[in-house]
């Protein structure tokens, strides 16, 4: 029996459920020329959505790319996703006219080398000299967008990862928001997660995404809709899922939508017909074991100050992290040292703020942290 539930990439077809409001804003986002930036932790669902937003994009005949910057270190990598990214969409709104597409990347201020083949399209853009200047080359790739839409095809380029940038250098994000000054009629999209990086990005005075567009927060999938989604997928696939273990699942798993649909996935791979709380706790275990020696490895890495607070936040969330108690718990001399180590803590995405305070973000970890010595 296929297992209906699927986490650790991005989720398409009748494997996405809810982000109705969220959806609908980005389509009239991309299709009214309006830039949108979207934002979440990982694991939310940002790429799902993106991905969905530019399905129903295309359906109302828009014109939408779509690039990753996950893999980019360095201006150059950003100019040259962008521009493959954008050649391997205009590709198609070109009616396949590599002659044309051509044209459009002749005024690029780069060598450009195009290269085909069965994977797609690959562009690769050369520097005219030595000082050659990657934020005008970056400019002139976003200025094709302009050229390639028309008053009945509006185009948008939804950028993911964008917070990569924010590490390439100080600089560059700043030449996206002088272009979407000037990109007046394309809708920008950025998307990003690593919560700290895009919050500079996008908030406080002088951030460049301040003000660029819409704004978006991408929360957990309300309990009701995901708990109906289990539901009936588990259904779908001939297992029974009472809506309490349903419930009990997406508790467990906080309601983060990859973490619910992991733990689902593996409580569905437990035996027998019917899901029960008991098959969600063995889930459970099964998912920290598997990943235990990567908890291991990731924190062997941290120093002593680190992990001694991480033992102290497995506990339960606190609120006031720098309290004498605190201090003492974790032992460290002073509310300094837990700050250095939280915002270190924080960098690795291992810790979070939330209403009730600072907790361990993945319960797998949180789980692993609270009974290594079984592992
Ligand atoms: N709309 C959704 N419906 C169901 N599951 C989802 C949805 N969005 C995300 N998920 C779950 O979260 C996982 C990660 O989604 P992804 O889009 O890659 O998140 P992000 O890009 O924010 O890191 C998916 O594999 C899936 O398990
Ligand atoms: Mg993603």
């Amino acid at each position: 029996m296929t297992n209906p539930f699927h986490y650790g990439s991005p989720v398409t077809g009748d494997r996405f459920t809810d982000r109705a409001t969220e959806l609908r804003a980005l389509v009239t986002c991309m299709l009214k020329g309006q830039n949108a930036v979207l934002l979440s932790p990982r694991r939310y669902g940002k790429t799902s959505l993106l991905k969905r937003a530019v399905q129903d994009v295309r359906q109302a005949k828009g014109r939408s790319a779509m690039v990753n910057l996950i893999g980019c270190s360095s201006r150059r990598q950003v100019a040259q996703t962008l521009a493959t990214g954008i050649a391997h969409e205009a590709m198609g709104w070109l009616d396949g006219r590599t002659e044309l597409l051509r044209e459009h990347l002749a005024r690029v201020r780069a060598g450009v080398s195009l290269e085909v083949s069965h994977t797609g399209l690959t562009v690769t853009l050369t520097p005219a000299s030595a000082s050659t200047d990657w934020s005008d080359i970056i400019s002139d790739v976003l200025r094709i967008l302009v050229r390639l839409g028309a008053r009945s095809h509006p185009v948008s380029l939804v950028i993911d990862e964008f917070q990569r940038v924010a590490e390439i250098d100080d600089g560059l994000a700043g030449v996206f928001k002088t272009l979407v000054d000037e990109l007046e009629q394309v809708s920008l999209v950025f998307a990003g997660s690593k919560r700290h990086l895009m919050e500079e990005l996008s908030t406080g005075p002088g951030a460049p995404l301040l003000r660029v567009g819409t704004r978006i927060s991408l929360a957990p999938i309300p309990e009701d809709l995901m708990t109906r989604f289990l539901i009936a997928r588990a259904e779908s696939a001939k297992k029974e899922l009472a809506p309490a273990v349903a419930a009990a699942i997406y508790r467990i798993a906080r309601g983060i939508p990859n973490d619910v649909q992991q733990l689902a996935f593996w409580a569905f791979e437990e035996p027998g017909r019917r899901i029960t709380e008991a098959t969600a706790e063995r889930a459970l275990d099964r998912v920290v074991s598997l990943q235990a020696e990567d908890f291991a490895e990731n924190y062997d890495k941290l120093a002593p100050s680190q992990q001694r607070l991480l033992e102290v936040l497995v506990r339960g969330p606190v609120a006031d992290v720098y309290s004498r108690q605190m201090m003492a718990l974790v032992d460290v001399a002073n509310a300094n040292a837990i700050r250095v180590a939280l915002r270190r803590l924080g960098e690795l995405e291992l810790v979070e703020r939330t209403p009730a305070g600072w907790r361990v973000t993945s319960v797998f970890f949180e789980r692993w942290l609270l009974r290594k010595a079984e592992f």
